[in-house]
């Protein structure tokens, strides 16, 4: 991987990660680490003092495994693959990490890197600091029918938004 500077990234978000899913990770070589299929979240600009720190918001719901090592850790990693890996993908985000080891089953390859861990099968990595955390709130929806659809059990993601620290591309 090499890395690039965030203002020339080619991407389109909405494309990008709805239809092609990322892996959140969080965790270290010596503490251990997780990771959790994603298809939500938000690339964009928020705070600092000039155009905007660059960002990445995620959503992670309460039971899953991965969630304790985003809320440990400082850092976590967005991994995102070619459509190659839809297969593995697929299966991070139906088996918690919590049962077994999901990762070296999908044979996928662990990178360790500023205290978080990515994936070496990746064709791009976004290495973020934690800078905001909070939980969704039910007043919070407007729109209550999104509660109906999308939270029967009330289990509301919590968002984390992270500072995009380093952009690894594949060479
Ligand atoms: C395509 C896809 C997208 C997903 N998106 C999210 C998401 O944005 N937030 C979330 O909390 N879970 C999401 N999940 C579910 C988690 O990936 C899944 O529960 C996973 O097994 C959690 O693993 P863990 O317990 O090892 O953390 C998604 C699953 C799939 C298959």
């Amino acid at each position: 991987m090499k890395e690039i500077q965030v203002k020339d990234l080619q991407l389109n978000p909405m494309t990008l990660i709805s239809d092609g899913w990322m892996l959140i990770t969080a965790g270290n070589e010596q503490n251990g680490f997780n990771t959790m299929t994603a298809s939500w979240g938000h690339l964009g600009a928020i705070w600092g003092t000039n155009k905007g720190l660059p960002t990445a918001t995620v959503y992670i719901r309460p039971q899953r495994y991965t969630k304790e090592f985003v809320d440990r850790e400082e850092e976590f990693t967005l991994s995102f693959f070619s459509n190659d890996y839809k297969r593995q993908l697929a299966y991070l985000g139906t088996h918690s990490g919590r049962d077994e080891d999901k990762v070296a089953k999908m044979g996928l390859t662990p990178e360790f890197v500023d205290n978080t861990t990515y994936f070496k099968e990746a064709d791009l990595v976004l290495v973020c600091r934690k800078i905001y955390k909070a939980p969704l709130v039910e007043e919070g929806f407007l729109d209550k029918k999104l509660i109906t659809e999308n939270y029967p059990e009330k289990d509301f993601h919590t968002m984390y938004i992270g500072e995009i620290k380093k952009v690894l591309v594949r060479e």
